[in-house]
């Protein structure tokens, strides 16, 4: 199959990453079918795509005319049978649990077309072990998307071990058709390129706390006061507290015991403080965005201990063969979130060795083995 050959897209699942991505497909001018388990979810899922194209109307980034267009072309299910049985390429974003994962793999491997290629929007999870729930492994591949789906410019295009060349192919093209900037994820790997890259400053983030280093708000207010539109603390609450707690115990399963979520993260999870989502989390949400109080700003934290983990976690997915280069990674944390320069562009100007130092402090202070520095960061060939 060629991408030229996809007339049809399926989406499952309606909630904030499928409703964004079946707007998306809608914008990219595919016929789409969006699938939820209960009528409920896919009507919501569709009043967010009509109020977000109004929005789009409103900008004048689209017409009328385009907007009823796109609205003729989408068909919403809640039998997952029919929602896929004239589909040339699947995407699913139902919630990030494995096993539900592969039960809908199963289901749309039963019923899609023969052809069809089937994708997943997994933040984090194993494409290979998704694909073994069908019987078309080859024709399984990883396209994680970024929230919100229709701003966000990062697709990354995830190899499963069993996924052909030519569907990573169509995949990638399909990409570039939805106006987006695909990014080659060659080996399937914990929380691929841009997840993988954060993940260690969660471990950071939790020291500073338990330790007693510093309160949130004065890491926030400091990362304020050097350009960061969102403190990192501020941006945990701003994702949803369980999204982070989640994706700590799923990266301290799989990759490192450090990944462990800290225990006041896990009290704020059991009181049922999730961040903005709930009104509190670590920050008040009730009356809207925190006020961040900059003259709390700890000013003897040195916002280079961020980029110094971020690049070294970065060299292991060279090391690993998991991205091609150095550029390609700088060109999925530029796309992927709001910053200005990828962590190689910005290593490049500190210096390698300086960066190197900061991790090796960094890993002994806390006790930390994610920390460590490769040797790919302390020769700094790069
Ligand atoms: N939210 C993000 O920032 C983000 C970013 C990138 C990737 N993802 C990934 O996208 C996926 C979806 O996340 P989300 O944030 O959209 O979650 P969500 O909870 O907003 O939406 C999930 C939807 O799937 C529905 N669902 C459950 N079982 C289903 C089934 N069997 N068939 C069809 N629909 C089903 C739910 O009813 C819900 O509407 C997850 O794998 C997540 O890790 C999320």
């Amino acid at each position: 199959m060629k991408v030229e050959d996809i007339k049809k897209i399926a989406v499952m699942g309606a909630g904030d990453m499928g409703h964004g991505i079946a707007e998306v497909a809608l914008l990219a001018g595919y016929k789409v079918t969006m699938r939820d388990i209960e009528q409920r979810f896919v009507d919501r899922g569709l009043s967010r795509i009509k109020e977000s194209l109004e929005k789009l109307l409103e900008k004048q980034k689209i017409t009328e005319d385009n907007k009823k267009a796109m609205l003729a072309n989408i068909e919403t299910f809640v039998d997952i049978a029919e929602s896929v049985t004239d589909a040339d390429f699947v995407i699913e974003a139902v919630p990030e649990v494995m096993d539900l994962k592969k039960q809908v793999f199963q289901a749309i491997d039963a019923a899609a077309p023969r052809h069809a290629i089937l994708a997943s929007n997994t933040s984090n999870m194993s494409v290979t072990e998704i694909a073994s729930a069908t019987k078309r492994p080859e024709q399984v591949v990883g396209m994680h998307f970024f929230n919100p789906a229709v701003l966000m410019k990062l697709v990354e295009v995830i190899k499963g071990e069993k996924t052909s060349e030519a569907t990573m192919q169509v995949t990638y093209d399909l990409a570039l058709k939805m106006n987006k900037v695909p990014v080659r994820v060659e080996k399937d790997s914990i929380g691929f390129v841009y997840n993988r890259i954060n993940a260690p400053t969660a471990i950071l983030l939790r020291h500073i706390v338990e330790k007693g280093i510093a309160a949130p708000e004065e890491i926030d207010a400091k990362m304020k006061k050097v350009g960061m539109p969102m403190g990192p603390y501020e941006l945990m609450d701003y994702v949803g507290l369980d999204v982070a707690y989640h994706s700590a115990c799923y990266f301290a399963d799989k990759l490192s015991r450090d990944y462990e979520p800290a225990n006041w993260l896990k009290a704020k999870i059991d009181a049922g403080e999730l961040g903005k989502k709930t009104g509190k989390g670590i920050y008040d949400w009730s009356k809207g965005r925190p006020e961040i109080d900059l003259s709390r700003a700890k000013e003897d934290f040195d916002p280079t201990v961020l980029i110094a983990i971020q690049v070294n976690e970065a060299t292991k997915l060279l090391e690993g063969g998991v991205v091609e280069s150095a550029d390609e990674i700088d060109k999925a944390m530029i796309n992927g979130g709001g910053a200005g320069f990828g962590p190689f562009q910005l290593a490049k100007g500190i210096g390698y060795d300086k960066l190197a130092k900061i991790c090796d402090e960094l890993a002994q202070k806390f006790s930390v083995k994610v920390f460590e520095p490769t040797e790919t960061l302390k020769k700094g060939n790069i």
